[in-house]
């Protein structure tokens, strides 16, 4: 059978029809098209970072950057852009995309994927000396959590954290991600919140807060999480409102008997969780199952920094 006659070589004109960046060019993202021997398609030998842009503007971009770096030094993959090439890139794609769909870019909200596998080599595990690096990025909307579901609330699952120990590196080999993902999507939940034996780690693609008596608890940034963006900017945040912040290990005992439970990520911001595995979360509060004082709190905050950080530039 021909490539062109896979059954599912169709699939390829379902994609959208928007504009990608593949190693120094822009062309359909129907047409980008890489090597089989590319080490992020053998290995998942690669980083990515997911930047959301308001108003068509990146939202925490120099975090974002820094967090690329540090991923890249892990992999010891050289970082093919400077900040500034970055931020152009991004700039271009995100005027493409406003193109595309027939917006004035100062009109959009977009999330920006970028990737750099560590680039094509014959395969072996074995780190290659001198790969050029593959970058891809594309746009996507931006599609807010709906004001329904923010009213709600949304369920998640428990599990344990299956994962390796370099959850600290944003890397693209997501399979754990993808696994512990399905075990919510399996049962119609939004998030699987995941345990190392009987401490809170993060979420398939999210990071974990809890609420206790006023303070906003997460677990420590080491390698068993990915530190979120939003780790730093909901520090910030607390601060700001006078809440007090507190980082340490969070028992299991502590996130079923807490007051309130948040997600946080690029697009979902932060979000309030109504149940974990069919127990409502703050049983013994006035706002059993529903959003809590502290997370109304930190989402209009969030809406500040967004404005504030729009008005900036
Ligand atoms: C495993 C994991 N933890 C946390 C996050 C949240 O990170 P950020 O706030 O930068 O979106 C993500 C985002 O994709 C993630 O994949």
């Amino acid at each position: 059978m021909s490539s062109k006659n896979h059954p599912y070589a169709s699939t390829a004109t379902n994609l959208p029809d928007t504009i990608c960046y593949l190693n120094g060019e822009f062309c359909p993202l129907r047409e980008a098209k890489i090597s089989v021997l590319d080490r992020g398609f053998i290995f998942g030998d690669g980083v990515y970072e997911v930047v959301p842009l308001y108003q068509g503007q990146p939202f925490r971009f120099e975090q974002h950057m820094a967090r690329l770096d540090r991923s890249l030094l892990e992999l010891r993959i050289p970082n093919p852009y400077s900040k500034s090439e970055w931020l152009n890139l991004v700039q271009q794609l995100a005027s493409h995309f406003a193109q595309t769909t027939n917006q004035k870019v100062e009109h959009t909200q977009q999330i920006i994927y970028i990737q750099i596998s560590r680039g094509v080599a014959p395969r072996d595990h074995a780190m290659p000396a001198d790969c050029v690096p593959t970058v891809f990025m594309m746009a996507n909307p931006f599609k807010p959590v709906s004001p329904e579901i923010r009213a709600t609330g949304v369920k998640c699952v428990s599990a344990h954290d299956f994962r390796w120990e370099k959850a600290h590196i944003k890397s693209t080999s997501l399979l754990g991600a993808v696994f512990a993902r399905q075990i919510s999507a399996d049962v119609g939940a939004t998030e699987t919140i995941m345990f190392r034996g009987d401490y809170l780690s993060e979420a398939s693609s999210s990071n974990v807060w809890i609420v206790k008596n006023g303070t906003v608890f997460a677990p420590p940034k080491d390698h068993l999480i990915l530190e979120g963006i939003r780790y730093g900017l909901i520090d910030e945040m607390c601060k700001a409102q006078s809440i007090p912040f507190v980082l340490r290990k969070i028992t299991k005992e502590e996130v079923f008997s807490a007051d309130e439970v948040l997600l946080s990520s690029a697009s979902k911001e932060v979000l309030p969780v109504s149940h974990i595995d069919d127990r409502l979360v703050g049983l013994h509060t006035t706002h059993a199952g529903k959003p809590g004082p502290i997370y109304k709190k930190l989402h209009l905050a969030y809406q500040s920094f967004v404005d504030a950080s729009c008005n900036s530039h």
